[in-house]
């Protein structure tokens, strides 16, 4: 079925978006984003929707809808505050966001934010993962949502306010008339309204707790049910006409957006617009990116470090691959240059790649991009401890009748911008009772202050985890005797660690190193 489906798009995958955000090295925010969004084992917020899961009576895929759209609903387009920025996980108390779905979504978001990447990127790619999970239209995506540090103003609509209340809240967020019904349309496709918290609105006597059907497929069903008055929406059929609001609504003016919305084509790419539109409200000081798309020879998991008299370097560059489970022939050369001094000849040092593993592409990428796998080429340089290094780039030999072609940072080569404070992972510890990360400082004083900014998951500041840094110290490690003019300085990391940011000064000058967290050496 997936596999026809792929051979149905794969000539046509190139046509899918216009500009692309580019991803210049290192850039830990489409870093991330590339990963939650196309590699399988790396995207918990693109696989629990698949197949549209159920839960509670409803969907994964409805819970995260409903979420979104009450963050979104906070936006003042003339003051230019609010939308997707996260600012639920401060109103949950408000009846007006009753229902365990909320609470529910944001656990499920817990463990994906970072310091980089902020829990309203998340809400944000959960909208674009539901549709898609119950077999919608892909939702571009635009990364670089900043996460509130405190609660919206309290205006989400509700069932029970008027047809003008509702015109005025769906001005407020941006959304003219026409565009309120074809929102409402598109998000009440996914789920229902619960007896447990509606007991107004579902009375006992209507049949389940949850009144839209399911199973659910994202389709236009919802328009031809409304049209020929087959309906158990309560929201348009229920029992108290007071809180009939999607039937005011979708009839507000007089059938003529729900008559267009009867085309299947038409209700997708509607759905995929004001969906769009919907997640790309932001206050007015954020700026997104460009939309994602999958990266090609994406480079990760550079890790410095001491070793044995040199220093070691590990890299991974990623290469797209629209082959199924296929060794592919390419051959990829590391080259690099020295950061002081003369040591390797004239066109660079250089060593070829020493394994190759694979990642397995998200359903996302495979249906949009007719991405199957992507190749992994690892990386384990022996650099000179005396010249260190400035850059490195890549030469990549695709072996099939066209030529070797360079892979350099879009010309900007791939900058290590300094060797003085580094993640050292061959020293540092991954064991059952803990991680104990391990940073090598270029300074014998043994006096060096090191300090992380630590991204755990579970903010102490606020009831779900929005941007939650704590601060790590390090220590000097006497296990680590200073070695390679190194010396050694760590910290247990908590449990819970998402991702690291080293600081340490050194002769007056700051250092910083951004470490994703569970980088182990040989992975
Ligand atoms: C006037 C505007 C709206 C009103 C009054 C309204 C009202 C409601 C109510 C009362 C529920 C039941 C919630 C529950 O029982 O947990 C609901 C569910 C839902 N709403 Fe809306 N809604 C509106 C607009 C929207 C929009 C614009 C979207 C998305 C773009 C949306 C997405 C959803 C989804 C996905 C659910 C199902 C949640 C679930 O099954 O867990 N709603 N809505
Ligand atoms: C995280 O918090 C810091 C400090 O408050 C802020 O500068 C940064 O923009 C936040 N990041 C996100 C993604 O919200
Ligand atoms: C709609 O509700 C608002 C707010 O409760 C109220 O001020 C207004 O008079 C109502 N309009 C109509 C037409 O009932
Ligand atoms: C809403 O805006 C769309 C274009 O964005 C337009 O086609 C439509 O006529 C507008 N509707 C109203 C009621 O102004
Ligand atoms: C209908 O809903 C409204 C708003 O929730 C509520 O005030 C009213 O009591 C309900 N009517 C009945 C008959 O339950
Ligand atoms: C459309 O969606 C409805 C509700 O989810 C489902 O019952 C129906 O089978 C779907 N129709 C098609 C053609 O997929
Ligand atoms: C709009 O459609 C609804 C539901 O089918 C119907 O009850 C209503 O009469 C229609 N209104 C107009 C103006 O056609
Ligand atoms: C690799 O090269 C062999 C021999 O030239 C060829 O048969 C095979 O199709 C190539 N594989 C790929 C993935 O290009
Ligand atoms: C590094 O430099 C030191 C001092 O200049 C020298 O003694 C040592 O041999 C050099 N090491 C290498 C590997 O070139
Ligand atoms: C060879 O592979 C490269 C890189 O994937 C690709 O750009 C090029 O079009 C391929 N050439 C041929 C002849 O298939
Ligand atoms: C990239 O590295 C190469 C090789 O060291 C060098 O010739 C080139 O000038 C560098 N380009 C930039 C933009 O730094
Ligand atoms: C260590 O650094 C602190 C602050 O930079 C300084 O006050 C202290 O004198 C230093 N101690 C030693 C032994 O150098
Ligand atoms: C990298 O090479 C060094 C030295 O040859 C070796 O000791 C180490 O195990 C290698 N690391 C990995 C991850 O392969």
């Amino acid at each position: 079925m997936r596999f026809q489906l792929f051979i149905s798009l794969a000539c046509t995958w190139q046509l899918v978006l216009g500009s692309a955000a580019v991803f210049n090295w290192p850039d830990p925010l489409l870093d991330n984003i590339d990963d939650q969004l196309y590699v399988d084992r790396f995207s918990p917020i693109s696989f629990a929707t698949l197949e549209c899961a159920g839960r509670d009576l409803t969907t994964v895929a409805a819970q995260w809808m409903r979420l979104a759209f009450h963050d979104f609903a906070t936006h003042d387009s003339e003051a230019g505050t609010g939308g997707l920025d996260a600012s639920i996980v401060f109103e949950l108390d408000r009846p007006q966001n009753i229902g365990m779905g909320q609470r529910r979504t944001l656990v499920d978001f817990l463990n994906s934010p970072t310091e980089y990447v902020g829990m309203a990127d998340m809400i944000a790619m959960g909208v674009v993962s539901a549709v898609f999970g119950c077999g919608g239209p892909v939702i571009p995506f635009r990364a670089g949502r900043i996460d509130a540090t405190e609660a919206g103003p309290e205006t989400v609509p509700e069932p029970q306010q008027n047809l003008t209340s509702h015109i005025d809240a769906f001005k407020r967020m941006g959304f003219n008339e026409t565009e309120m019904i074809g929102l409402l349309a598109c998000g009440h496709v996914l789920g229902g309204v619960r007896q447990a918290d509606f007991p107004l609105i579902v009375t006992p006597n209507l049949p389940t707790g949850v009144a839209f059907q399911a199973p659910v497929t994202f389709n236009n069903s919802i328009v031809h049910e409304y049209l020929d008055s087959t309906t158990i929406n309560v929201l348009e059929v229920g029992p108290n006409i007071t809180t009939r609001s999607d039937l005011r609504i979708f009839s507000s003016d007089g059938n003529v957006t729900m008559k267009r919305l009867a085309s299947a084509d038409v209700f997708n790419q509607e759905c995929t617009s004001l969906f769009e539109r919907m997640i790309n409200t932001v206050p007015s000081t954020v700026t997104l990116t460009d939309p994602v798309e999958p990266i090609n020879y994406k480079v990760s998991g550079t890790m410095l470090y001491p070793r044995d008299g040199s220093l070691a370097f590990l890299a991974t560059l990623r290469i797209l691959d629209s082959s199924f489970f296929e060794k592919p022939n390419t051959t990829v050369t590391m080259f690099w240059k020295e950061r002081q001094g003369t040591f390797c000849p004239e066109a660079g040092c250089s060593v070829e790649s020493f394994q190759l593993d694979y990642d397995i592409a998200s359903l996302m990428a495979l249906d949009t991009y007719g991405i199957f796998q992507m190749d992994l080429f690892r990386f384990n340089a022996t650099i000179d401890l005396n010249t260190s290094i400035s850059h490195f780039w890549f030469v990549v030999d695709p072996k099939n009748g066209s030529a070797p072609f360079i892979v350099d940072n879009h010309g900007a080569n791939f900058t290590i911008d300094q060797d003085v404070v580094l993640y050292d992972a061959g020293r540092s510890s991954f064991t059952n009772s803990g991680t104990v990360m391990v940073v090598a400082v270029k300074d014998d004083s043994g006096n060096t202050s090191v300090t992380a900014n630590t991204m755990v998951s579970g903010n102490p500041l606020a009831p779900w985890p929005v941007n939650g840094t704590v601060t790590t110290n390090f220590a000097l490690d006497a296990s680590h005797p200073p070695a390679d003019g190194y010396t050694f300085y760590s910290s247990p990391i908590p449990e819970k660690v998402l991702s690291n940011t080293i600081h340490a000064t050194v002769a007056g000058t700051a250092h910083s190193v951004w470490v994703p967290v569970l980088q182990v050496p040989g992975i």
